[in-house]
């Protein structure tokens, strides 16, 4: 990491006048605070969620504390396919994109296995594959941005602590909470970088990059009306673990450095300087994660569990007529 890199000061952002970015799960946590950084830089951001009174309570938020804001808000549940092609279809006609956080998720998932309309494990299809379906989908509209626009996947220092091999990604055999959980964010970060090898490959202006936000938790947040309103009890339970937790404001800071540092590359990976708190540098993915072979053969059950196959990976004349209507 170059001298300059190490100057990066996550309160003080470069200015993003002009750039537009969309943050799925905006109305609370870490996509909240990512949304707000973002627009306190000066960018356009698309804040996403599912529930209409929620999002607009966060909007109000950042109304609030950043009163030159340009923000809009844009329904969109990434457990259901169907909103998925919705909201792309939305954003897809944009001029352009600069960046896309893949932030939204389950993080306490159902006692019980579920699954959505579409067929999939909740916790998967919301973490994993509404995601995949979306960056997609947005491909075009990002291929439109000035300089290379980013998609930014949300993993976890879970991976790290358990190596749970997505074997079974729909988890028909041994589902638990946690493992649904941990499993998810392993596919997430492996989705991630295998987005960037494929981007790469196709000779495409996009990157594709992992954060994790180290260990955020919401006692640990400022209070905000309609977004962060923790309980006394799990403000204090949260502020016991004080020596390993970050509010969720910092915890935004490495997934919102890795969509616009200059210098952050393609197919790297961001976390907090002390793995679960900390100022937002490059970090190393767990080696489950990382792997070519996993991250092919996780894609294709995307594509098959999704029905979606990137415009980008199909034939060469589609890809062709895409490349044209995107203007490249
Ligand atoms: N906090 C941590 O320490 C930590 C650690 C590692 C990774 N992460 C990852 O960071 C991301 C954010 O975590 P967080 O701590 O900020 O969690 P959070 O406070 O629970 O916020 C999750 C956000 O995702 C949204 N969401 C959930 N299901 C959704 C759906 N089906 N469609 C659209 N939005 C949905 C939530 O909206 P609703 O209000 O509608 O539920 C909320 O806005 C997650 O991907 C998580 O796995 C967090």
């Amino acid at each position: 990491m170059s001298a300059r890199r190490d100057q990066w000061n996550p309160t003080s952002l470069p200015a993003q006048t002009g750039r537009a970015f969309l943050v799925t799960g905006s109305n609370a946590g870490l996509g909240y605070f990512a949304s707000e950084q973002l627009a306190r830089a000066g960018a356009h951001v698309i804040m996403s969620g599912r529930n209409p009174n929620r999002l607009a309570a966060a909007r109000a938020a950042i109304g609030r504390r950043v009163p030159d804001a340009s923000v809009e808000t844009l329904l969109l549940d990434t457990s259901n396919l169907g909103s998925v092609r919705a909201a792309a279809a939305s954003v897809g006609g944009r001029a352009r994109l600069d960046g896309v956080l893949l932030n939204a998720g389950i993080v306490h998932p159902p006692r019980t296995r579920e699954v959505t309309g579409d067929g999939n494990e909740l916790v998967l299809a919301t973490n994993v594959l509404g995601h995949f379906a979306l960056a997609g989908a947005l491909l075009p509209v990002l291929e439109r941005a000035e300089l290379p626009a980013r998609m930014v996947w949300l993993g976890s220092i879970s991976t790290a602590m358990w190596s749970y091999d997505p074997v079974d990604p729909q988890l028909e055999q041994d589902y638990s909470p946690w493992r649904a959980y941990v499993q998810s964010k392993v596919i997430a970060q492996a989705l991630g970088f295998e987005a960037d090898r494929r981007l790469r490959a196709h000779g495409l202006a996009v990157r594709s990059l992992v954060a994790h936000p180290g260990y955020s938790v919401s006692g640990r947040t400022p209070g905000i009306r309609g977004v962060n309103e923790p309980t006394r009890g799990a403000r204090f339970v949260d502020n016991l673990q004080a020596a390993v937790t970050q509010s969720k404001e910092r915890g935004a800071w490495a997934p919102v450095r890795a969509l616009i540092d200059p210098d952050a590359e393609g197919g790297t990976f961001w976390g907090p300087k002390g793995g679960l708190r900390g100022m937002p540098r490059t970090a190393r993915p767990a080696a489950l994660t990382a792997d070519p072979a996993r991250g092919e053969r996780l894609w294709a059950f995307c594509e098959e569990a999704t029905a979606v196959q990137w415009p980008s990976d199909r034939g060469s004349s589609e890809r062709r007529r895409w490349r044209r209507r995107s203007g490249r």
